[in-house]
């Protein structure tokens, strides 16, 4: 599969074009994505986090939902410009958001709030040394994808492949699957369309309705746990 150049201006492109299917524009609770950010909220609210810095905001749909639904303090950055603009309009918090690499140090210097980054650490050529300059002690939620795309560097086929990959880095905690909508847009009235057209495909009708198979429609892995001391 060809890549994409992992640079700011290949998400601006992204992001200007709304994404796959536009979704990046969608309402939060339209998205496919909201079944992991609803998933990732959960953590967050179990847990009684008080502050999130978000690595990677995008769109800032999850920001949005978290703005809604709780009183959980929110900072969110992102390298694409376009996309932190798009976060601005969508959640009208201007000063919530701002442009930053997040590979660079600096936006983790004075950091006292727990840190969630979802669908960004498979963008990374180098996600180890994203993962490495989080603080010691941080609580980090974070999200990767099982399936691939020309915007990923790498996907994850089960919980011991992420645990491999993060585990020396992250004291993990919990890994769990949310299984990814076959909709981009999940909305009521796209499903009840979706399940008219679809009324004589029956795998297709058991897919849209979540019984598929997570290996075959796709998922995240979400994982959380405490960023260790370096040795
Ligand atoms: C698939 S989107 C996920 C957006 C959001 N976290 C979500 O779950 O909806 C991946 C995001 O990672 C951002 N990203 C990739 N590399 C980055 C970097 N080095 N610094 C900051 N953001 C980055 C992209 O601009 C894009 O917004």
């Amino acid at each position: 599969m060809e890549k994409k150049p992992q640079i700011s201006s290949t998400y601006d492109d992204m992001f200007e074009q709304g994404g796959f299917d536009q979704v990046f524009d969608l309402p939060y609770q339209s998205s496919c994505y909201y079944p992991m950010y609803h998933a990732v909220l959960k953590v967050l609210q179990n847990k009684k986090v008080e502050n999130v810095l978000e690595v990677g905001c995008g769109s800032g749909a999850f920001a949005h939902m978290l703005f809604e639904k709780t009183h959980i303090g929110y900072r969110g950055f992102d390298f694409s410009p376009v996309a932190v603009e798009k976060a601005k309009r969508r959640t009208s918090k201007e000063s919530a958001f701002y442009v930053a690499d997040a590979l660079n140090a600096e936006n983790y210097a004075t950091l006292s709030s727990s840190i969630i980054c979802t669908e960004v650490l498979e963008h990374i050529p180098n996600d180890l040394e994203l993962v490495s300059i989080w603080p010691a002690g941080t609580f980090c939620v974070c999200s990767v994808p099982n399936f691939d795309s020309t915007y990923h560097e790498r996907f994850f086929r089960s919980e011991a492949e992420v645990a491999e990959r993060y585990g020396k880095l992250l004291d993990i905690k919990t890994i769990a699957r949310i299984k990814k909508p076959i909709l981009s847009d999940i909305s009521r009235s796209n499903f009840f369309r979706q399940l008219r057209w679809n009324r004589y495909r029956p795998k297709r009708l058991k897919e849209l309705l979540g019984f598929g198979n997570f290996d075959e429609v796709g998922g995240w892995f979400i994982f959380t746990g405490y960023r260790v001391e370096d040795k």
